[in-house]
């Protein structure tokens, strides 16, 4: 699907539904750098946009129903705007075109014809759920000249994954895909919703890989944590895990002592990081992103032995760090090395771990200063 483009999925639209689509519109997925399961704890975080995502085109119908066809999936489904969730993937499009009537008010003047397609991987842990219902509002306020912000379109999106998928997410990735740029990392607060764009360096790429194992976001691990973390805030007496200290940490026991430090020093690295790359310090931001999946696999226990592996043989490579990205309990991981090794890194791996495949490359652009944000 990588020949997949804005071109091919308006051919795709006319041949399917008979007319031209009034226009198409993308969505990024992300690799998140660092800053992992701290985003529904107020936290900070700092993920990158990346050149895959989703690509829908799109026109109006004159009823009050979705009518999608997936080229990924090679399916048409077509369900009322208002209809419950199926349990399928046409409910990322419907939860988004309901969570935009009840977070803004807007109400949908018609129905949609859309055509899909996607570039990134599901179930990898560089969001491809965001990309899909980003891309959807996208389409969207295209097609009925709305005048929504990126900002709260991300907030849209993300209540459409809490309230209508049923994942309990933080919004990180959303606000990647609907505001991220490939070239530049978001710093995020999540507590503040302050965005920042940092360019990436030109001397190195962050190179993000498949570990060949899918998760399931939605398998309950997720939403557990998410509990667990919120168990450790109450016993401290803490709105959120944010302004929780290392020391209030020690005094809590078992999981949720575990779980609690994850989130704090999490917390810390992100701004150590941040600092990191703008100080231009790639092996201070390489050790801070292993440290980070070490505290990922051994307090928050979203690694897997297979991705643990993985990591290790990126290090004993050329990788300057390495972590496990996004969600975790498989999917990706993202590895930082110089430029130029990134294709000898991936070619290394081949035998170690042969289902683990390269899935984006990112690093920074040459002139940023050129490329203003918008
Ligand atoms: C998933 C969620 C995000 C975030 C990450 C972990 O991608 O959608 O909100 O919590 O996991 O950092």
């Amino acid at each position: 699907m990588n020949r997949l483009n804005a071109d091919a999925v308006s051919k795709a639209h006319a041949a399917n539904f008979g007319f031209e689509p009034i226009g198409s519109v993308f969505a990024p997925g992300r690799v998140n750098l660092i800053g992992d399961h701290t985003d529904y704890n107020d936290g900070y975080v700092f993920p990158v946009a990346l050149e895959i995502g989703t690509f829908i085109a799109y026109s109006r119908n004159t009823s009050g129903r979705v009518r999608a066809r997936s080229m990924n999936m090679e399916a048409q489904l077509e369900r009322d705007v208002m209809a419950p969730a199926f349990g399928d993937w046409l409910d990322y499009v419907i939860g988004a075109l309901q969570a935009l009537s009840l977070n803004t008010g807007v109400t949908l003047p018609s129905g949609l014809d859309l055509t899909i397609g996607s570039t990134v991987p599901t179930g990898a842990s560089v969001s491809s759920s965001a990309a899909l219902q980003v891309a959807t509002l996208r389409a969207a306020v295209e097609a009925f000249g709305l005048d929504i912000s990126p900002e709260t379109l991300a907030q849209v999106a993300q209540n459409s994954e809490n309230n209508y998928v049923g994942v309990n997410c933080g919004l990180m990735d959303q606000m990647a895909s609907s505001t991220g740029k490939p070239g530049w990392a978001l710093f995020f607060d999540t507590m503040t919703l302050e965005t920042t764009l940092e360019p990436l360096p030109t001397t190195h790429s962050f190179v993000t890989l498949h570990s060949g194992l899918s998760r399931q976001l939605t398998s309950g691990a997720y939403n557990e944590r998410r509990t667990q973390c919120e168990t450790a805030a109450a016993q401290l007496g803490v709105p959120s895990l944010r302004t929780a200290t290392l020391d209030q940490v020690d005094a809590l026991t078992g999981k949720t002592r575990a779980r609690a430090r994850h989130v704090v020093t999490e917390n810390a690295r992100v701004l150590k990081a941040r600092n990191a790359l703008t100080a231009g310090d790639l092996d201070g931001f390489g050790a801070l992103m292993t440290e980070s999946h070490w505290s990922l696999s051994r307090d928050f226990e979203t690694s897997t032995r297979e991705v643990d592996a993985l990591v290790e043989s990126c290090l004993s490579r050329s990788a300057q760090g390495a972590r496990i990205t996004g969600a975790g309990f498989g999917g990706c991981i993202v590895a930082l090395v110089k430029a130029g090794e990134e294709a000898a890194l991936v070619d290394s791996l081949r035998l170690a771990h042969p289902t683990a495949w390269h899935v984006a490359t990112s690093t920074g652009l040459p002139d940023p200063t050129k490329d203003q944000r918008g």
